[in-house]
């Protein structure tokens, strides 16, 4: 159902109208805070109607001070129609804003924005994940809408974001993901997505930097190409990111100045420790950390923490164990450990490392990104998730 929505919302939305719904959503949504939790902004195109309950705009009229006008005057629109930027629903979750949609384009009277978002640690907040489609993106995605949220799951491969976005509607709720395309690589993209993700839900809370890629390999023989590859994803590509949730974040945060968002970068302890023959990623991730730290300074002054979760290997996830070209199978033909003959002698190899005696595992990250969260006083950090494989000094 949802990805029907997300359709009818993006469809003929060209970039000077995401562009002024980028302007308009996020502050009425941050109107809302405090009284619904936050509330779920759904654009979409009113097709010259007009209908009971909702409030109608004039073209160069400031649409958050109309709407605060309205709300102290008793109603809070589930509604509002411009002249300019097409018109807005409203509703403490994302089913109320489709429903206050439904309701007006069906002719009935729009019912008012009211009640509460939910009670679970995060109701009422917005995630995007990027690399979000598969991997630890696509378990912490399920993990933070089991907990509330409701998730943009983006990445290159829209096919898979779509699958796993539908997999988290079936478990959390038919409105708790959506799937869109970004590639991090990409101003144009990333700010496009974005904006489609302020579009649909109307702002983001949690702006989580995911999506990594990694090309191991001795330094003499190492491909420039690889290493630019690497370095473009997982380190320009956090930057370009940071850089284009900013004025998102501005805007919710020139309204309400005491609500704290996030950034939280998926990093590695291979930020925090050097990685043997995988210089692009471990510089990359190290590079990471330095811009954790700095965005954190910087950005503390439109209320927005940013951090770092470093998770040991997953060994069970694709990037380790993909039958075809999986880091066990690469090390296997590399002869990488001496001795390992298997997979499994690869695996146990592997489990020795840990003293807890396992992998990472997609959980393990999402209660760490929970934990950050939830914090009022962490900012700059890098929290190792690592089964005490790393620790830290
Ligand atoms: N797998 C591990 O052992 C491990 C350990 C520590 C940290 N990490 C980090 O966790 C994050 C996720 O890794 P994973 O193992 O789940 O990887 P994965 O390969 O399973 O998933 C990565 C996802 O990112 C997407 N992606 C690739 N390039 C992209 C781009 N330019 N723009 C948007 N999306 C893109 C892919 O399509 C894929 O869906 C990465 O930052 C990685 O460095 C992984």
């Amino acid at each position: 159902m949802f990805e029907k929505i997300v359709q009818e919302c993006l469809e003929n939305k060209q970039d000077g109208m995401l562009a002024r719904i980028a302007e308009i959503a996020p502050a009425l949504r941050m109107l809302k805070n405090g009284r619904t939790d936050h509330a779920f902004v759904l654009s979409f195109d009113a097709g010259g109607r007009t209908a009971e309950g909702a409030l109608s705009v004039k073209a160069g009229e400031d649409v958050v001070a109309a709407y605060e006008a309205a709300a102290r005057a008793g109603t809070e629109p589930g509604v509002v129609l411009t002249e300019d930027a097409g018109a807005f629903a409203l509703g403490a979750t994302m089913e109320a804003a489709v429903d206050a949609r439904d309701a007006f384009l069906a002719g009935r009277p729009v019912p008012a924005c009211a009640g509460k978002a939910g009670d679970k640690p995060l109701s009422g907040k917005v995630m995007i994940v990027t690399g979000g489609a598969q991997g630890f993106g696509a378990g912490i995605a399920d993990y933070c809408a089991a907990q509330g949220a409701t998730v943009a799951v983006t990445d290159i491969n829209l096919p898979l974001a779509r699958e796993t976005a539908r997999r988290l509607c079936e478990k959390h709720g038919p409105c708790a993901a959506a799937a869109l395309e970004m590639d991090v690589t990409s101003e144009e993209s990333v700010e496009r997505g974005i904006r489609q993700v302020v579009a649909l839900m109307g702002g983001v809370d949690v702006f989580l930097s995911n999506a990594g890629v990694l090309r191991s390999g001795a330094t003499a023989t190492l491909s420039l190409e690889d290493f630019m590859y690497v370095t473009n994803v997982d380190y320009v590509g956090y930057f370009i990111c940071v850089k284009k949730i900013i004025p998102i974040f501005e805007r919710q945060h020139a309204v309400q100045p005491d609500y704290w968002m996030d950034i939280i970068q998926t990093n590695s302890k291979s930020g925090l420790t050097g990685s043997n023959k995988n210089c692009s990623y471990a510089g990359s991730k190290f590079g990471s950390i330095g811009l954790t730290q700095s965005f954190a300074m910087e950005l503390v002054d439109i209320g927005v923490k940013v951090n770092a979760v470093c998770p040991g290997n997953y060994l069970s996830g694709p990037l380790w164990s993909d039958p075809v070209d999986g880091l066990f199978v690469q090390y296997l033909r590399a002869n990488k450990i001496k001795g390992a003959k298997t997979i499994e002698d690869l695996v146990r190899h592997y489990n020795g490392k840990v003293p807890m005696g396992r992998g990472c595992e997609p959980e393990d990250v999402a209660k760490a990104v929970v934990y950050i969260i939830g914090q009022n006083y962490e900012t700059g950090q890098a929290v190792p998730v690592t089964g005490g494989q790393l620790m830290l000094k």
